[in-house]
């Protein structure tokens, strides 16, 4: 590099926003610039020259550095969770950072030289999506909690005035004519008892949930949005989330914000069933009339027992959980005119696979 490269060089990584590693081929650090001294809180004159693994100890981010290593690829728009220490300008906490690996090749002699990396904090936005998502997650119970709250009640009230009437009816002598007030009463009751029903089999169909806006898409990158916001969140309970998705699928006509819903309601319940070495996988495929979006887990499963009950709404097994996520996503699935199927084992992992028909009567 003559000189003027070099000074250039020197600005350049001087103001550039992000974060900059240089690893060379032997994984010694030659370029630890500004930023990424405030984010791994070390001094550049502390690690030039030292072995990766002094300068970042996250085995996280180590992963992606090996990976250039060994299959000299690169790595681009990778979301990685870290828990900065104290110290840092931002302070302590968990900070998501958008991370991208390079492997660095001499141009006349084609030899790998190492790998670059670059790294920009995208706590805030991450935060912040994480938040809208949440909100309108939250928006959703709340608008159907309101609705079911006033259904119910007015039922529920006059059930009780009824049963009340009953009572004192019974308490006394019944007489021939009191047997006909008795037996409207109870005629009144199951009648009333049948309209919760129905308000209950309404409220599943969620008649309220807000309109389908669809539009076409490419139904991966919908996906890849969606792994990308939850990832910190797997990455907070050590769960490798991996994507395989079928290049050059068939574009999709959905409602991406209830899409995202559904595939988020599936993918927290696999980040949740997992612990320790968890496993989540998302595919697609695509046939002629169908894509397919299956997402397996390796987690605690489903019990032989609990299996048919899991999409009912209100249906939990977790002691902070309401039981909304996957009657939520079944019924948007089946406003998309498709189907989820699951399989699951205690112990082994649970498998859900969604289906999609390409033409809505092709189903
Ligand atoms: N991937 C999974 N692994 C193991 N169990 C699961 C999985 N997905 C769903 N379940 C079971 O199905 C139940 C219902 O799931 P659902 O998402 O509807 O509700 P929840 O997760 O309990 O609460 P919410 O989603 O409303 O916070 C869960 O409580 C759990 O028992
Ligand atoms: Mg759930």
């Amino acid at each position: 590099m003559n000189r003027i490269d070099q000074n250039l060089f020197e600005i350049i990584l001087k103001n550039f926003k992000e974060a900059v590693i240089f690893a060379d081929a032997q994984e010694r650090i030659q370029i630890f610039n500004l930023i990424a001294e405030n984010y791994f809180q070390i001094r550049e004159k502390h690690v030039l020259g030292k072995r990766l693994e002094r300068a970042i100890p996250y085995k996280n981010i180590k992963k992606h550095f090996d990976f250039v290593y060994e299959k000299r690829e690169s790595n681009h728009d990778v979301e990685l969770a870290i828990h900065v220490l104290h110290g840092s300008p931002e302070g302590e906490g968990t900070r998501i950072l958008h991370c991208s690996f390079y492997p660095i090749f001499d141009k006349k002699e084609a030899s790998f030289l190492g790998c670059l990396a670059t790294f920009a904090d995208v706590t805030e936005k991450g935060l912040l999506l994480r938040e809208i998502s949440k909100s309108r997650d939250l928006s959703t119970i709340g608008m159907l909690a309101r609705w079911m709250a006033h259904e119910i009640r007015n039922p529920l009230s006059s059930l009780n005035i009824n049963i009340e009437l009953l009572r004192e009816e019974l308490g006394g002598e019944i007489q021939l004519s009191q047997k006909e007030e008795i037996h409207s009463l109870i005629n009144f009751i199951s009648y009333e008892t049948l309209r919760l029903e129905n308000n209950l089999k309404e409220f599943l169909d969620f008649n309220r949930l807000p309109p389908l806006k669809f539009e076409w898409v490419q139904l991966n990158e919908v996906l890849d949005s969606v792994v990308r916001l939850l990832r910190p969140d797997a990455q907070i309970k050590n769960a490798r989330v991996e994507t395989h998705f079928q290049k050059k699928l068939p574009m999709l006509k959905i409602d991406v914000s209830q899409f995202n819903l559904a595939i988020s309601n599936l993918l927290i319940n696999s980040i949740q069933a997992v612990s320790e070495k968890g496993e989540i996988y998302l595919f697609t495929r695509g046939s002629k009339k169908n894509i397919f979006i299956i997402i397996q887990d390796n987690g605690i499963g489903i019990s032989k027992e609990h299996l048919p009950k899991i999409f009912d709404f209100m249906f939990s097994t977790k002691p902070m959980g309401s039981g909304l996520g996957l009657s939520i996503a079944k019924k948007i699935v089946s406003d998309h005119h498709g189907e989820i199927d699951v399989k699951s084992e205690v112990n082994r992992g649970s498998t859900f696979k969604i289906r999609i028909p390409l033409s809505p009567k092709g189903n």
